[in-house]
């Protein structure tokens, strides 16, 4: 047998192109007779637009159109939409401005300097009104639509009767996802009902479908080309205004049209993780068995969307408790929609009930791991199913071990090294083990090489190097020969690269597709070669590349068999899709994150000096690409803990700290040793890999184990992200 590819430590396989700048993102396509865009945005937050004054913009050298809601081309789904309907900025399509940013008028120029100088040139007036961007002053708007009913399970605020109480306000910040490379769209009409759009996108058969929907344009005539991506985080996940402003524009002109967005814009264009006050009370007996969850979350919205998330779904299954509660409501506030960002509310919610089940072990007197253990959920209390597969208390001892956790005073403030304030904290994670539906084409070719395609996205975490493992496992065939392509509305269907989903399902559809391209080869062996005339389909044997008869004595390659046949290829499509096993069990993904921080007693300065964190992610695709995933996810988690925070000036509802300088996303020098273990078991029900998903886990409660640990230094408690010095003190 050829090695295993499946948990090797393989190269990814387009590495070399992205050192190299072979790889081509969206914004270095240039096509012929490419033009230029920049956004005039608002500086007002509420209002309406009283006159656009382009003369002097079209006056300058360059200068093509000026686009606006006076002059755009019709959007066909704009005259659908019913008053008061809840479905999005219809950019362009009138005079109201809901939030500060947001985008009036686009100017297309022959050079990027030019539409940048024009935009300037633009004069805008408004009707300015009074605009709300602050929640706390805003709770009265406060409302649940039918997506976020209140959950009762047992009896509603039980924590209260309990023998041991803890109840606390937790809050975050707004916060950016700020990926490397910026949002932007190049759009080209090159018929008056024919796209063709170069995005920066997690999901290539959305944007056509959202592009379909909204300039009722058959599926066909819409070409969506994203084979690579900068970073998502989950800001592409959808389709913003800027990009059909931009769409706008280019039918307007009739020319390819170019937009790469500045980063100040990257605040307000595409969602933010939206800030949360929560307020969690649990309760437990003497001994520590929870008795009782109540879990009520308040987040912002836009005037336009109700965007909801996970931010209580943690609190339902995560213990073993028969009394939980949880309530979730939407602040409208003059903002932009906010979008899933990466860990979702999740992560949020983690927060604060990671962060509660601490502070209630400390009034225990009893360590905040063993609580968890002793509350463990055998079963999901909220479904009432066995769980698919949970390898959480292996996890938390692998962590426990690795940091030294038994090097952990639990009285505060009682250890120091180096003149530092010494603390340990933990908590744990979950997410949803998704599978969705996906269809990969397979072709081998004559030369013994197999391609697939599916319209999957990559935006960064090694998709293409993952389902090349998973295919050459099946078929047996050279890892070098095998490659996998995406990014393309012309490949099969796939959904969008998000809630850590794409190798369960795009890789249980290769899976399904390098079987079912074996099958193929096997019929036509069957017909066609003599040695294999009598056997049955069933008993052929496909190993390394080859065709087994089931006495192994007749063998054929299959680069052989498509010679011999004198076939150019043989290609076969295959959908695949989770089953009936979802009904029966309860699939999570889980994790455990431990820090180490130091924090100085003078400044409150908070160094995480080392970090471990445990995924039971199932069975580990590539332990390479893998072990990145998850520090990409502590990263991300060390800006939530400490740095990360987009602040408003609500006199203006305009954000003071738009840039890289003011808005801190956790650096190398942020970034301590990082020591990533994987339980890496296969779950049996999920897919043919038995892999679960691991994106989300890598960030999902990790901000609660560094307020964990700051306590545990320093014997104050901050509840409210990031934890920067001034609230350490
Ligand atoms: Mo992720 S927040 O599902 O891109």
């Amino acid at each position: 047998m050829k090695k295993q590819q499946t948990g090797q430590s393989m190269d990814r396989v387009d590495g070399r192109l992205k050192v190299t700048g072979g790889a081509r993102y969206f914004a270095d396509h240039q096509p012929d007779g490419l033009l230029y865009a920049a956004l005039v945005c608002s500086p007002v937050s509420s209002g309406t637009i009283k006159s656009v004054n382009a003369t002097l913009a079209l006056r300058a050298p360059g200068v093509v159109d000026v686009v606006s809601h006076l002059n755009a081309p019709r959007v066909p789904a704009y005259q659908e939409s019913k008053p008061g309907a809840k479905d999005g900025l219809k950019i362009f399509k009138d005079d109201r401005i809901y939030s500060n940013g947001q985008p009036v008028a686009i100017v297309v120029a022959n050079t990027l300097e030019r539409a940048v100088y024009a935009a300037s040139l633009v004069e805008v007036q408004y009707n300015q009104e009074t605009h709300y961007t602050d929640m706390n002053a805003s709770m009265d708007k406060a409302f649940q639509n039918s997506r976020m009913k209140d959950y009762v399970r047992g009896e509603a605020g039980a924590w209260e009767k309990a023998a041991v109480t803890h109840t606390a306000q937790y809050t975050i910040p707004l916060e950016v996802h700020n990926p490397m490379e910026l949002a932007g769209i190049i759009a080209h009409w090159t018929t008056p009902d024919t796209l063709t759009l170069y995005a920066k996108t997690q999901g290539v058969k959305s944007v056509q479908e959202t592009i379909q929907d909204l300039f009722k344009i058959p599926e066909q005539n819409i070409t969506v080309h994203s084979q690579f991506v900068g970073g998502g985080f989950g800001m592409a996940l959808r389709i913003w205004p800027l990009e059909v402003a931009t769409i706008l524009a280019a039918k307007k002109i009739r020319k390819p049209v170019k937009l790469v967005i500045t980063r100040d814009q990257m605040f307000t264009l595409v969602g933010y993780r939206p800030n949360a006050t929560q307020q969690l009370s649990i309760g437990a007996t003497a001994e520590g068995k929870l008795t009782g969850i109540t879990h009520e979350a308040v987040a912002i919205t836009s005037p336009y969307e109700d965007f909801t998330e996970g931010i209580v779904a943690m609190s339902k299954f995560m213990y073993a408790c028969p009394n939980v509660n949880t309530k979730y409501q939407l602040v409208p506030l003059n903002m932009s929609t906010p979008v899933w960002m990466r860990g979702p509310g999740e992560a949020t919610g983690s927060f604060a009930l990671e962060s509660a089940i601490d502070e209630l072990a400390h009034k225990l007197k009893m360590d905040p791991l063993q609580l968890r253990v002793i509350n463990h959920a055998d079963v999901d209390p909220e479904k009432n199913l066995p769980f698919s597969s949970k390898y959480l208390k292996e996890a938390y001892e692998i962590g426990a071990e690795k940091i030294g956790w038994t090097n952990r005073n639990p009285v505060p403030r009682s250890r120091e090294e180096d003149g530092m304030l010494v603390g340990y904290g933990m908590s744990s994670g979950t997410f949803g083990a998704y599978r969705g539906k996906a269809t990969v084409s397979a072709t081998l070719k004559a030369d013994g090489s197999l391609v697939l395609q599916s319209a999957a996205s990559d935006i960064g975490p090694g998709t293409a190097t993952a389902m090349v493992q998973i295919a050459a496992d099946v078929t047996g065939i050279a890892p070098e020969k095998i490659k996998f392509m995406l990014g393309e509305s012309s490949y099969p269907f796939a959904p969008e690269q998000g809630g850590s989903s794409t190798v369960s399902t795009v890789g249980s559809a290769v899976s399904d597709a390098c079987k079912a391209l074996q099958q193929q080869l096997a019929t036509i062996a069957i017909s066609n070669i003599p040695a294999f005339k009598t056997a049955a389909p069933e008993t052929i044997i496909y190993e390394d590349g080859q065709l087994l008869t089931a006495n192994r004595q007749e063998k054929i390659s299959y680069e052989a068999l498509l010679q011999q046949q004198q076939l150019p290829e043989v290609k076969v499509m295959t959908t695949s899709q989770g089953g009936p096993e979802r009904k029966k069990y309860s699939m999570y993904s889980f994790s455990v994150h431990f820090a180490k921080v130091h924090v100085h007693p003078a400044t409150g300065v908070v160094r995480i000096k080392h970090i471990v964190s445990v995924a039971d992610a199932g069975t580990i695709v590539n332990a390479k690409t893998a072990r990145s995933q998850m520090i990409g996810g502590v990263v991300g988690g060390i800006g939530m803990a400490l740095t990360e925070e987009a602040i408003l000036d609500h006199r203006f509802g305009r954000f003071v700290n738009n840039n890289f300088a003011d808005y801190h996303v956790a650096v190398n020098a942020d970034t301590p040793p990082t020591d990533v273990y994987f339980i890496n078991k296969k779950d049996p029900y999920i897919n043919p890999m038995g892999s679960k998903g691991m994106g989300e886990i890598a960030l999902i409660g990790f901000a609660a184990a560094v307020a964990n640990a700051v306590f545990n230094a320093t014997g104050k408690r901050v509840r409210d992200l990031p934890i920067t010095p001034d609230k350490v003190l």
